[in-house]
């Protein structure tokens, strides 16, 4: 069920004395010695009265701590709330991280959700602050209610008006705030994608879902359904899909400025729901499931969110959607497939199956010769062994990788560089097959790159006689964010339970970094 709630956030320059909301947030940090009470010159004259009482306060400035104080004198806001920004880093302007900040924004926001108006007088100093006080705050205000019987549970909305006070005139904080709440849409469609459950979100209700909203906007989607996916021979994507009466789906969503200075292709992996199929997982393994489609959402809500923004850059996105479930219809452990474009697969274990609808859209991506791709995929439980459930890992050619890793910096997000091995393609060596769909356990992560790099297809400009393979492809990577995708423990910063929409953050950075080649 998809959202129309969107918080308005706005920058606020008059003092806080004068300014009229439920709640009025100032920060705390850990300093060397005890709390400190970060500075935001608009709200001075509430601050004075709490700055030398905060550890008898309790204040610690422990990341996420929040405080109520009713009825402090001196200002119009009902309540003084302090929330915890974590330990100073030492950092030039104020001492925080900008993500620090973005967390507190949004730790204040999420808990404060019975409030409809919050004023935040976080450090605000630079447009930067501000951009991140304002973004964090934004994804902050999120719930997902819609599955609540109640009127009354469905109705109620997360804190709907956010003032950020600044000093900064509005010509620097406008833009700022216009970006910070295209970004946040797009993370917070991701979420909502993610967390509607399987039984309303499925190839074809995801595929609508696209339609109906790209209608009024610059994108432009195409659908093959599965008489035309058959048409075409996308073997992966049927194959996967063979045993769900619910069909699979292929969607491109295309933004395409006027002169674009590069194209990047986008390729997500949509799985509305992985039961193994007939490599069917255990029965408290399958819960977190409709997670799968993690990859297809970021896809598209990167590609509508770079529309929005009027990136100079094409993007074109390719959701590979399809349901796994094991019936008499399913694709066998044996069964040989056929991905689009001609190679043949050994599918040895059919839980191994987002690899298999990747490799159909890495394919098709390729024929458009992009300057690069980028997959976004749910694709192996090896990324949390490796990496836990707050790490993204990012593999391929290594420049491409490093630079999304340095965006993921850029955008407070935490994504790593992983290599892949040297010997992890022969493990996918099949007796009578192209190859096989699973290789060795260890390193399961950095196999399955492996095997989607063989569907990486070359440049326009390659020389067919060119021998290192590598050198010849179009440049890829591959964001592997099983964990990430879902937080199954409790909310922080501005992080809820369920559906994250990690990455968007950092694929939206990177568009805005990409330079004409
Ligand atoms: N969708 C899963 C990966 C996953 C697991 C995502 C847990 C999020 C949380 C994927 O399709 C899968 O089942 N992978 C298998 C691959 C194996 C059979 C080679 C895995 O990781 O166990
Ligand atoms: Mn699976
Ligand atoms: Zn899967």
């Amino acid at each position: 069920m998809i959202n129309d709630f969107k918080p308005t956030v706005s920058a606020v320059s008059s003092a806080v004395e004068k300014v009229d909301a439920d709640a009025l947030v100032l920060g705390v940090a850990k300093g060397p010695e005890g709390p400190i009470l970060l500075p935001n010159p608009l709200a001075d004259k509430a601050a004075r009265g709490v700055a030398d009482s905060l550890q008898a306060l309790g204040a610690s400035g422990a990341a996420d701590q929040l405080l109520r104080l009713p009825g402090v004198d001196g200002f119009k806001s009902e309540t003084l709330v302090l929330i915890g920004v974590g330990p100073l880093t030492g950092e030039p302007d104020g001492g925080v991280s900008l993500e620090a900040l973005r967390r507190a924004a949004g730790a204040a926001v999420r808990q404060l959700s019975s409030a409809d108006s919050v004023a935040l007088a976080l450090p605000a100093a630079t447009v930067d602050q501000v951009t991140a006080v304002a973004e964090g705050a934004a994804l902050g205000a999120y719930s997902f209610p819609h599955f609540k019987s109640s009127e009354e549970a469905r109705s109620k909305t997360p804190v709907a008006h956010i003032a950020v006070l600044t000093e900064l005139k509005d010509k620097h904080t406008k833009p700022a705030l216009g970006r910070a709440a295209v970004v946040a849409d797009a993370v917070r469609a991701v979420r909502d994608l993610v967390n509607t459950p399987p039984s309303h979100l499925y190839p074809e209700s995801f595929a609508e879902i696209v339609k109906t909203q790209s209608k009024t906007t610059k994108l432009k989607v195409k659908v093959w359904d599965e008489k035309d996916l058959e048409k075409d021979g996308f073997g992966g994507l049927l194959g996967v899909g063979s045993g769900s009466s619910r069909k699979p789906r292929l969607v491109r969503v295309e933004y395409s400025p006027a002169k674009p200075i590069a194209h990047i292709a986008l390729v997500g992996k949509g799985i509305t729901f992985d039961s193994g199929g007939l490599s069917l997982k255990p029965a408290n393994a399958m819960v977190t499931m409709k997670l799968d489609m993690a990859g297809a959402a970021t896809a598209y809500a990167v590609v509508r969110a770079a529309a929005e923004l009027n990136l100079p850059v094409k993007v074109t996105s390719w959701l590979c959607l399809a349901e796994n479930m094991p019936s008499d219809t399913a694709q066998r452990p044996e069964d040989v497939i056929t991905i689009y474009g001609g190679k043949t697969v050994e599918v040895l274990n059919t839980d191994a199956e987002g690899r298999l609808v990747m490799a159909d859209g890495l394919v098709a991506a390729s024929e458009e010769h992009p300057d690069a791709i980028i997959d976004i995929a749910t694709l192996t439980g090896a990324q949390m062994i490796a990496l836990g459930v707050r790490t993204v890992g990012v593999m391929g050619n290594d420049d491409l990788r490093d630079d999304l890793v340095e965006a993921s910096q850029d955008a407070g997000e935490s994504h790593w560089a992983m290599p892949i091995p040297e010997e992890a393609r022969s493990g996918f060596d099949s007796e009578v097959a192209d190859l096989t769909n699973t290789a060795d356990r260890f390193g399961g992560m950095l196999n399955a790159a492996a095997f989607l790099r063989e569907f990486v297809g070359d440049r326009a400009d390659a020389d067919p006689k060119a021998l290192d393979a590598d050198a010849k492809r179009i440049p890829w990577a591959h964001i592997d964010l099983a964990g990430p995708a879902f937080n199954e423990k409790a909310p922080y910063g501005y992080t809820p339970k369920g559906g994250t929409g990690v990455s968007v953050r950092t694929l939206l950075t990177y568009l805005e970094g990409v330079r004409r080649a």
